[in-house]
């Protein structure tokens, strides 16, 4: 029945929810966003500063050096900060030291920008905490995240604003000493450890004077340096460049990292400093970043050095006009760039975008609001090292250690042994464990090998040191009395590998075994027949096949900290139940290089089988010593009950992947269990695993869970010929493991045509 009054109040109604809409979306439009606040106000600023200022701003200097902090800091240096010469300063530290210089620049600079104070805060600023590549192995993203929570709380304590961290570049050669600093070999490991950290270091709000302004480095390729010597030529297809070391950058740039380090080296001809491709079209174009890009160490005159630039003046040209907005002490922006732009070779609108990038994290760090906030010497004091920092530095050292090996069962030791013989040039070595860009740390706060085993053992223990020969050198003369002290010994900790200078920058190697005549010492010492246990300290994974082959127990500790020796005591001795894996491979031996776990099949995969032609070395195994994702426990688990769902999909929306994970054994224990894929036929070749999920589960004896992982579809693509991303059609093997080489189940799913 038509009702006409009925009809007449519901078209009014329906007329009043129009206009409240379309009045929302007006005042909408005319809010000031925060957006054109920070705009208006960085253009009212970049109006008022000359040319010089503006170019101050882009120039970063330092203060000191990483073993020296501070130490650099002169009248001269504040001179240029009261000039407006200087935008940014790092290797200055301290509430007092970075007020000081931040009052001369806010009160005493004709503009009063403030400076931005960096350090390398890379695995802590004073409580260091495991090296990066150990804390991956910890496969923990909460733990690494919380570490760079702490080491944020603590810098920006003592005045810092901003780190040179993560460091995120893929390393597939070991003999690159800066495998420590990054997060391993794999691009999705690498990419959870790029977003957790930065989540760590920034937060979600910057101007929080507790969070540290975060920068992803180096962009890009670096660790594909030829034959792993750092610094050197990288010549990486497309393909590789778009598939294995870009994607942590790109995670880094979808979380909200304010700045980028350009790299060093040059991939396939173009140096990063100079690369308008990869620092302008990739990064801004295609992924929108929005911070600001800062190049590395001199980079800009060192194209000089590459061959691409003249002069200093061409190199800055190169630099600016490729897309760096910030000179790390080249002093090529502060000085040449004038010439540039008075000649018209640099226009001022690119010098005015850059500087509009850094004023632009200048003030969402609050810098305009109030320049001193991060200079709190309350602060200072009671965050910096405290003991809740320290406690959990421990558990990082504790998650980041990985059992390699553990025949017999022989771990964990007894605390009440009678005698225990730790023998070798690592053990009390207090320095290795805060391992490379220690930042503020100190080796006085660390607790060594030996001091964590000697605080560990029971009262009747009698705890007996023989350092047996250096870290590196070839003097025998100590290895006697080591023999016969473990010949006394009811067991014998053997503490071997490298000394923290010989990983990290500038610091690779050509071979990957053990350094000096420790591995002389280790056949003496396992000649006793006496139970003998290797403790690992390492920056890169070593090829120790011949400890592998025949001493029982290994534990990798690489550099855990400032509480390694707690921790690598806790799991000798059983009180932690090491659940580490590799995020790395190890090889056999330096020949076997490369060797990562995510390779191709090609048409003749490497065959155990010597009759066969296949792609193998005919001297050596085929396998790796230690695989990717390897690290055993001293209980057992058991995978159960793979089921997919569903088994057909489109490329769209996701599969769920459901087992069953049991703790078997008779110790409580974490296991990380991995997910693979493979795609079986493909128009491009694909490797023969790639990881796409990961879980560290923590189960009591007998306790069982179902572990689930939602795949989405998505991440089964790959580029075309054309270099277009997409999912192809076809059948998708899934691997679930406790390792990449010791797979526990396995099935499949169809993307079907959409
Ligand atoms: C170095 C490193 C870089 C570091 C910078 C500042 O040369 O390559 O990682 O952040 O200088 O110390």
């Amino acid at each position: 029945m038509y009702n006409k009054k009925r009809y007449t109040k519901r078209i009014l109604y329906i007329l009043f929810v129009y206009i409240i809409i379309f009045l929302n979306l007006f005042l909408y439009s005319k809010k000031p966003t925060a957006e054109s606040e920070t705009d208006r106000f960085i253009d009212s600023l970049l109006v008022r500063m000359t040319t010089e200022e503006k170019l101050g701003q882009l120039t970063l200097h330092r203060g000191g050096t990483l073993l020296s902090l501070n130490s650099l800091v002169t009248d001269n240096e504040k001179e240029l900060i009261r000039k407006g010469k200087i935008g940014a300063m790092f290797n200055v530290f301290g509430a007092e030291m970075t007020y000081e210089l931040q009052r001369i620049a806010v009160e005493e600079s004709r503009l009063g920008i403030p400076l931005i104070f960096a350090m390398d805060v890379v695995h802590g600023f004073k409580t260091i905490f495991p090296v990066p590549l150990a804390y991956t192995c910890s496969w923990d993203p909460q733990l690494v995240q919380k570490a760079a929570q702490i080491a944020a709380l603590e810098a920006t304590a003592s005045g810092i604003h901003w780190t040179f961290a993560p460091m995120i570049d893929i390393a597939r050669d070991p003999r690159w000493g800066r495998i420590v600093e990054g997060s391993g070999e794999d691009p999705f490991l690498a990419s959870v450890m790029a977003e957790t950290q930065i989540k760590g270091y920034q937060g979600d709000d910057l101007s929080d004077s507790r969070t540290l302004l975060a920068c992803a480095k180096h962009f890009v390729a670096y660790g594909g340096a030829i034959g792993g010597r750092d610094y050197n030529t990288v010549d990486v297809s497309e393909r590789t460049l778009q598939e294995i070391y870009l994607p942590p950058f790109k995670s880094a740039v979808k979380s909200g990292v304010g700045t980028i380090m350009s790299a060093f080296n040059e991939v396939s001809g173009i140096p990063m400093t100079a690369n308008n491709y990869l620092l302008t079209d990739v990064l801004r174009k295609s992924w929108g970043f929005d911070g600001f890009v800062v190049s590395d160490w001199n980079a800009i005159p060192e194209l000089i050095i590459h061959g691409v630039a003249r002069d200093r003046a061409h190199a800055g040209e190169l630099a600016i006009n490729a897309g760096v907005d910030m000179d790390m002490i080249g002093f090529i922006f502060q000085k040449e760039m004038l010439d540039l732009i008075n000649t018209g070779r640099i226009s001022e609108t690119l010098v005015n975008t850059a500087v509009r990038r850094v004023l632009k994290v200048k003030y969402r760090l609050g810098l305009f609001d109030d320049p001193y906030r991060y200079c709190d010497t309350r602060r200072e004091s009671s965050e910096v090292m405290n003991e809740g920092h320290i406690e959990f530095a421990r558990e990082a050292a504790r998650k980041s250690i990985v059992l390699l090996k553990n025949d017999q069962k022989i771990l964990p030791l007894r605390k009440d042994l009678k005698r225990i013989a730790v023998i070798g040039p690592l053990a009390d070595d207090n320095d290795s464990p805060l391992g490379s860009w220690f930042a503020a740390g100190e080796s006085r706060d660390v607790i060594s090998v030996l001091d964590g085993i000697q605080d560990a053992v029971s009262s009747g223990t009698t705890v007996m040191y023989e350092k047996g020969c250096d870290v590196e050198g070839y003097d025998e003369s100590s290895i006697k009395k080591a023999v016969n002290t473990a010949k006394n010994a009811d067991a014998v900790v053997l503490v071997l590998g490298e000394h923290y200078r010989m990983s990290g920058e500038a610091k690779s190697r050509s071979s990957l075994k053990l350094p000096g005549i420790q591995q002389k010492l280790a056949r003496q010492i396992v000649a006793t027949d006496k139970p003998v246990i290797v403790l690992l300290m390492n920056g890169r994974p070593l090829s120790v096949t011949w400890l592998a082959e025949n001493v029982p127990a290994i534990l990798e500790c690489w550099f855990l900290g400032v509480r390694m020796g707690s921790a690598v005591a806790d799991v000798l001795f059983g009180d932690y139940n090491p659940g580490g894996k590799l995020a790395v491979s190890f090889p056999r031996t330096v020949g076997q290089v490369p060797c990562y776990y995510n390779h191709k099949n090609t048409g003749r995969p490497a065959s155990p089988d010597k009759t066969k032609d296949t792609a193998r070395y005919i001297d050596l195994h085929i396998t790796p010593l230690f695989p990717f994702g390897h690290g055993l426990s001293y209980t057992q688990f058991k995978y159960n009950n793979l089921v997919i769902t569903p088994c057909k999909i489109r490329s769209e929306g996701s599969v769920q992947i459901v087992f069953e994970l049991e703790n078997i054994g008779e110790r409580t224990g974490d296991e990380v269990a991995q997910l693979y894929i493979r795609d079986i036929v493909a128009s491009i070749t694909r490797p023969v695993q790639a990881l796409k999920g990961f879980k560290r589960i923590h189960l009591t004896p007998g306790e069982k869970k179902n572990v689930i992982f939602e795949l989405p579809v998505e991440q089964c693509g790959f580029l075309d010929r054309e270099m277009n991303y997409l999912v192809e059609p076809g059948i998708i093997e899934v691997m679930i493991g406790s390792s990449s080489a010791d797979i526990r189940l396995k099935g499949h799913f169809e993307v079907q045509k959409s």
